[in-house]
């Protein structure tokens, strides 16, 4: 159902669809979704994880020999080669927006168990455009135009998603260009610095603070920081990264922020921000981008264009990973 168009950087794959693995879904993707979801499925945005998702999944992976085929190659892709893929012509273009999102909610559904975004009404697709927000309520990276610096999604949770699918609706005029890292690369650049594997050594040991952002705490008050203990590096997620989260629990937990952490992370922030080994990628309409976010960095650059529009949706290789679990 993919054919290799070209390795784009190191552990990230181009592939493009084969013609033909949507042709068992166009027709009956809201009648499958409808026997499942009921009325919900006419708006796909309003889609949940609060039906049982397994026999919705059996039921698509039996109906959509095509989805099923693909979603096996990207996942046997991304536990193997790759930690980023880049899925040119996807051929969703055609569709209105509403199906589009069904057949990607299928494709996700194939490859695990699809997150919800949103903790109050468990959105699972989320659109990635600048929004207006009410003043004073700080924006996150899918609300925003500003750079997205290279990172791993939900890092402050303590069972980060294994993949995150971005579809492109429709790419930003002028910037919006997208950065992968292969996470094994930064492993593998650490350790061959002596003080680079102290680092490494480190950051695999030492717990360290991500602030949760507030509109997924418990308490949703931005005065009351709480946070995921977690090492950066470890057998899985391989590496959980991402600045700002990292530079917010540091401040609302001082007592983390010794000279020695300082120390590994700045060795680490110059190995990251490398840009020599920094992908970049323009994504055209009709693209997607589907990371193993526990083995790669994703980012993007500023953007001034706010009719860009890329679509989201995280997947879970646990059928009921918890975001509220705590770490052992
Ligand atoms: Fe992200």
């Amino acid at each position: 159902m993919l054919a290799f168009v070209k390795d784009a950087g190191y552990r990230i794959g181009e592939f493009e669809f084969k013609a033909g693995w949507l042709t068992d879904a166009e027709k009956s993707t809201l009648d499958v979704l409808a026997s499942h979801y009921g009325d919900v499925a006419r708006t796909p945005e309003k889609l949940s994880d609060e039906i049982d998702l397994s026999h919705l999944r059996a039921d698509v992976l039996r109906t959509f020999p095509g989805i099923a085929s693909a979603s096996e190659t990207i996942k046997d892709l991304l536990e193997t080669r790759y930690s980023a893929l880049i899925l040119k012509r996807s051929g969703l273009a055609g569709l209105d927006l509403d199906q589009q999102r069904r057949i990607l909610f299928l494709l996700c559904l194939a490859l695990g168990w699809p997150t919800p975004t949103d903790r109050v009404n468990r959105q699972i697709i989320w659109d990635i455009k600048k929004r207006e927000l009410p003043a004073g309520q700080v924006s996150t990276f899918s609300e925003n135009a500003y750079e997205a610096k290279l990172h791993t999604d939900t890092q402050y949770f303590p069972n980060p998603e294994r993949y995150t699918l971005l579809y492109v609706v429709r790419p930003a005029d002028d910037g919006g260009v997208s950065l992968i890292r292969d996470g094994h690369h930064i492993v593998d650049s650490l350790k061959n610095g002596s003080q680079g594997d102290w680092a490494f050594q480190h950051l695999s040991r030492t717990k360290l603070p991500f602030r949760i952002p507030t509109s997924y705490t418990k308490e949703r008050r931005q005065d009351v920081a709480e946070a995921t203990f977690a090492p950066i590096f470890a057998d899985k997620p391989l590496i959980r990264y991402r600045k700002d989260t990292l530079e917010a629990g540091l401040k609302a937990h001082p007592e983390y922020d010794t000279a020695e952490n300082r120390l590994a992370l700045y060795i680490l922030e110059n190995v990251i921000g490398n840009q020599e080994f920094t992908t970049t990628c323009r994504l055209d309409a009709d693209d997607i981008l589907l990371t193993n976010n526990h083995e790669g960095l994703h980012g993007r650059t500023e953007f001034n264009d706010h009719a860009r529009h890329l679509i989201r949706i995280r997947i879970s290789d646990q059928r009921h990973a918890s975001q509220d679990a705590t770490l052992s």
